[in-house]
C-alpha cells in the first residue's frame, strides 16, 4: 500500500490526580509519583510529506510557540526517523485546544501525536512498546499523552502504570490569561523546601481508592499537588481561582500540574455545567473549558 498523503492524530491534554515530588535528582529532575488522568481537551496534529521539515501552529496562544527544531513534535519527528532511518522531511501542523503553557502537557500531547502521525504516515509499524520508550526520552509527559487513560507515573513521570478507573469525571478547567514555565515552577518548590516550606503531600493511596470506586467525592477530597503551593506562589491570584471554584460546588480544586491553570472537579456532567457557568461569569480567570475524563490517547483520526 502506498504511504498515506498525510495523518492527523488527536491527543488529549493531562491533569495530575495526584503529584507528589520528590528530590531534585543530579540530573536536574525531580523523582515523582504522580497519578495522570486524560482530559477531553484536544490538540490535532497533522503530518504530511514534504521536502523538508516545516511547523504550522493554530489556535490559541500559538504564537508563543517555538516554529524551529526546538519544538517539541518536531523533535520527536526527527526522533522517529533517526530510529527508523526515514528522511524527516515532514510537514506538522498543530491546532492547539490544550492551553499553551497551562500545566496540561499540551506541549507533550504535541510530541506524542507527532510520534503516532509520523509512525502511521511512513508505516513505520514500531508498536506501542517501542513508540513509549522514544517518547519517554522526548519529556517526562510524552508517553502518558501516548497512552492516555489514568495511569500511576514514577520515575521523572515517564514510567507508567495503568491504574484501574471506573466512571466518568466531569471537570472545568479555569485557564490564565498568562503561562507558568514548568521548570521555574520546580525551582521555586525547591526554594521554597530549602527554606523548611512545602513540605511533601500525602501519597496517592486515596486518589486510587476512589477512581477505583468511581466515587466523584471521595476524589475531589483526596486530589493533592506538590506544586501548588510553588505555583501560587508564583501566581497568589490563583488562589481566588482555587475559593471562587469551591464556593460554586467544586468538590475538588487544585492547580493542574505545573499551573497556572486550575481544575474543578464537578460532581456530575450537570453540575459542571453550572460550574462553568458561575465561575466564568465572577472574571477570576481568563476563559473556562468544560471536559470529562479518562479518555484515550494519542488515536489516528479517520481520514476524510
Ligand atoms: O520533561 P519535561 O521537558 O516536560 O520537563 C520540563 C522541566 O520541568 C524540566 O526541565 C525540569 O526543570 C522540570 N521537571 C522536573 N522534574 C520532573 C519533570 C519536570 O524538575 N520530574
Amino acid at each position: 500500500m502506498p504511504d498515506p498523503a498525510a495523518v492527523t492524530v488527536r491527543v488529549p491534554a493531562k491533569v495530575n490526580l495526584h503529584l507528589r515530588v520528590g528530590s531534585r535528582r543530579p540530573d536536574g529532575y525531580h523523582g515523582l509519583t504522580t497519578v495522570f488522568q486524560a482530559v477531553s481537551l484536544y490538540d490535532e496534529v497533522t503530518v504530511e510529506p514534504a521536502p523538508s521539515p516545516r511547523l504550522d501552529v493554530h489556535g490559541e496562544g500559538a504564537g508563543q510557540l517555538p516554529r524551529d527544531g526546538t519544538n517539541l513534535a518536531l523533535r520527536a519527528v526527527h526522533a522517529l526517523a533517526a530510529r527508523t532511518g526515514r528522511d524527516a522531511g515532514v510537514h506538522v501542523t498543530l491546532r492547539k485546544g490544550i492551553p499553551v503553557a497551562g500545566g496540561m502537557a499540551g506541549g507533550s500531547a504535541d510530541a506524542a501525536a507527532a510520534l503516532v502521525g509520523a509512525d502511521a504516515l511512513w508505516g513505520t509499524r514500531l508498536g506501542t512498546a517501542e513508540l513509549v520508550r522514544l517518547a519517554a526520552d522526548l519529556g517526562s509527559d510524552v508517553a502518558f499523552a501516548l497512552l492516555g487513560g489514568t495511569a500511576l507515573g514514577t520515575g521523572r513521570g515517564e514510567r507508567l502504570s495503568p491504574v484501574l478507573s471506573t466512571g466518568r469525571y466531569h471537570w472545568v478547567f479555569a485557564l490564565a490569561a498568562e503561562g507558568l514555565a514548568t521548570p521555574q515552577v520546580y525551582a521555586e518548590l525547591d526554594r521554597m523546601r530549602a527554606a523548611g516550606r512545602a513540605p511533601a503531600g500525602p501519597d496517592p493511596a486515596g486518589v486510587l481508592a476512589a477512581v477505583r470506586t468511581g466515587d466523584a467525592i471521595a476524589l475531589g477530597r483526596a486530589l493533592g499537588n506538590d506544586l501548588q503551593p510553588a505555583a501560587l506562589r508564583l501566581r497568589p491570584a490563583l488562589r481566588r481561582v482555587l475559593a471562587a471554584g469551591r464556593d460554586a460546588g467544586a468538590v475538588g480544586a487544585l492547580v493542574s500540574g505545573s499551573g497556572p491553570t486550575v481544575a474543578l472537579l464537578a460532581r456530575s456532567a450537570d453540575a459542571a455545567v453550572a460550574l462553568a457557568a458561575e465561575v466564568a461569569g465572577l472574571g477570576v480567570c481568563r476563559t473556562v473549558r468544560q471536559a470529562h475524563g479518562p479518555v484515550e490517547g494519542a488515536t489516528v483520526s479517520p481520514s476524510g
